[in-house]
């Protein structure tokens, strides 16, 4: 007998009413005038004196625990009213409202997972510069025409604090801190004091890679990039390399990868050539490499640095870049994902 009180006693505890129809079987089977704890009472009166004692408690406790449960759940009804009745808590959780990630990043994203995937690690430095890592590491010292390439937003002068205009002085502190061998990829946002406009804005972002070791080639660079352009546009991906200048690379070149001349739209973003330039890269300049006290005569290198905004562009089909700045929910929902 004691048996089934507690067998009752494990169905009370694990009772859990959908509505309050149900709540109300449970009181009546439980404590209802017919119900179960009278058939026991009754029972009670016929068992022997030597049992009554621990069978009372048991009545006592099943009683209880019926009780309370009732209230409990009376309660729980009551307090939710505006879900009514049915609610359910197990129920999957609407998946309606999910935030999307921002299309810069899932560009930057892939873009640095293609590098990983050949063995760079990413590195990450200040936004806030001073000279020497934005500049003159990079072999443009004070007065150097080639600083006008890249408008720059001061913040202070003497000592200068600047916005970094590219990530290259990320990789200037990684090659103070560390010896090579140096894969590295330097993700992140950079400033330049530029017109706002469909192809360019006075904040957006790079992906700047460098590779030092012995024996490093032109030949390298070229690999690394012919992989990293099909991975990012497809196996049938071809890419150029035309003459350029940089002052911390030497020799230096463009990057660009054939998009094609099929449509309209391939003529007015190739400007009727078919190629598209994606890139800037070259061979370290052993200057650099001596700033960051790195032996030239021991190690060469090369670097390549590319705009995020611009690889989204096209992969994505954006033609505004100013559309990636706006947040604007019905841009930005587009590149909902599940993950
Ligand atoms: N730092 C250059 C820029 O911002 C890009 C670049 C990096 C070019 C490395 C060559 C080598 O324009």
């Amino acid at each position: 007998m004691l048996k089934k009180v507690q067998e009752l006693l494990f169905e009370v505890e694990n009772f859990s009413p959908k509505n309050t129809e149900e709540l109300e079987v449970f009181r009546i089977k439980f404590l209802g005038k017919k119900g179960v704890m009278n058939d026991l009472f009754a029972v009670f009166k016929t068992v022997p004196n030597e049992q009554k004692k621990d069978f009372g408690q048991a009545l006592n406790q099943l009683k209880q625990a019926a009780q309370s449960k009732l209230d409990e759940c009376k309660d729980a009804f009551e307090n939710n009213e505006e879900y009514g009745e049915s609610i359910d808590l197990s129920r999957p959780v609407s998946l309606d409202n999910l935030g999307s990630r921002h299309p810069i990043s899932l560009a930057r994203n892939e873009i640095v997972d293609i590098f990983k995937r050949i063995g760079f690690v990413v590195s990450e430095g200040l936004e806030m510069e001073d000279d020497w890592h934005n500049f003159t590491a990079l072999n443009l010292p004070e007065e150097h025409p080639a600083r006008d390439m890249q408008d720059t937003f001061f913040i202070e002068k003497d000592p200068d604090v600047l916005l970094r205009t590219h990530t290259s002085s990320v990789q200037v502190r990684y090659m103070e801190k560390n010896s090579p061998p140096i894969r590295t990829i330097s993700p992140g946002r950079v400033y330049r004091n530029e017109a706002i406009s469909a192809r360019a804005h006075c904040i957006f972002h790079q992906v700047e890679g460098l590779y030092i070791d012995k024996d490093v080639s032109f030949a390298d660079l070229k690999q690394t990039l012919l992989y990293f352009a099909k991975e990012m546009f497809g196996e049938q991906t071809k890419i150029r390399l035309r003459p350029s200048y940089f002052p911390f690379t030497e020799p230096s070149a463009e990057v660009d990868v054939y998009w094609g001349l099929e449509s309209e739209s391939d003529y007015k973003i190739t400007k009727g050539t078919g190629w598209l330039e994606i890139m800037g890269c070259g061979m370290v300049d052993p200057a650099v490499l001596k700033n960051c006290g790195i032996n030239p005569k021991e190690y060469s290198g090369y670097a390549f640095g590319m705009g995020v905004e611009r690889i989204a562009m096209l992969q994505y089909g954006v033609s505004d870049l100013r559309l990636f700045f706006e947040n604007d929910v019905r841009f930005l929902s587009q590149f909902k994902s599940t993950i």
